[in-house]
């Protein structure tokens, strides 16, 4: 069997077509959605992403401000800007770049963002309402996972058995609870895992959010099972891969995400959406 691809590019594209059609609606009733992005130092990788976020945002017909700062910045300062940006009323979500400077303490930055404006859904209330089915925000990378099940017919998990491979706040944590409330059957597997091929082998759905390559190979798989791949990860020509051998596990799997053009992609989607459900919500 060879595996067909869940396309993130062009889920993107369908999915951002709505986004700009929300935010013009927005904008004719006064309320254009917007999104402030900070970036504090200089990651390359971290500017990168910035850049490809604030350009989402025009594409989509969203205001942003990028707000960079030199890595010397004081944790009061950082927290002194989301305080404005709290009480900004043309600001509708607050995202902070991670990694933050070693000196800035990354939780105590999350936790000031309003939980209104937490458009990367990283506060504690985020994840708190996740976990209760509350309305809150949804992480973005494992939000965007859920919409490439959907965007296959696997909107609904019932009787599936889901493997999630990884257990970071920001990824593996969130996504497990996403499975379980699409009525998945969930098994999260991590570095304490004893024989992680024995649990990937009996899964309907793989998400594989390590961040090392080949965590995932083919007689890890069930045939026709389905593999998300959120690993970002150089392989030895330098090329970006995921977490996922590819070739071999496309082999087995009835539906696999590339890497590029997977995943990536549909975290920066799943961020206008938020920003949209942020400005309508305020605009409500
Ligand atoms: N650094 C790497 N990924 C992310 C992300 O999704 N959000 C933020 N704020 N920082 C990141």
């Amino acid at each position: 069997m060879t595996a067909q691809l869940i396309d993130g590019n062009a889920l993107s594209r369908q999915i951002r077509a709505e986004v700009a059609q929300r935010a013009a609606a927005l904008t004719e009733g006064g309320h254009r959605p917007g999104l402030a992005v900070i970036l504090v130092g200089e990651n390359p990788a971290s500017a990168v992403y910035v850049r490809n976020k604030v350009k989402a945002c025009a594409d989509a017909g969203l205001h942003s401000v990028l707000e960079k700062y030199e890595a010397t910045m004081t944790e009061a300062e950082l927290l002194a800007r989301i305080d404005a940006l709290n009480n900004d009323p043309t600001i509708h979500g607050i995202l902070v770049q991670l990694p933050l400077p070693g000196h800035i303490d990354d939780h105590a930055v999350i936790e000031a963002i309003s939980p209104l404006k937490d458009v990367d859904g990283f506060h504690v209330a985020s994840a708190g309402a996740l976990m209760v089915g509350e309305t809150g925000f949804k992480a973005c990378t494992p939000y965007g996972c859920m919409k490439m099940l959907e965007s296959i017919g696997m909107k609904d998990l019932r009787g599936k058995h889901a493997v999630v491979i990884g257990r970071s706040n920001i990824v593996g944590k969130p996504m497990a609870m996403m499975l379980l409330a699409a009525n998945a059957t969930v098994t999260v597997c991590h570095s304490g895992t004893a024989d992680l091929g024995h649990h990937t082998r009996q899964a309907d759905v793989v998400v594989a959010a390590v961040g090392k390559r080949n965590v995932l190979t083919a007689e890890m798989v069930k045939p026709g099972a389905v593999v998300i791949d959120v690993g970002m990860n150089r392989n030895d020509e330098g090329k970006l891969c995921g977490d996922v051998d590819f070739d071999g596990v496309k082999e087995v799997a009835s539906w696999i995400t590339p890497v590029p053009g997977g995943v990536g992609p549909m975290t920066i989607t799943m961020l206008l959406v938020n920003t949209i459900e942020a400005a309508e919500r305020a605009a409500a």
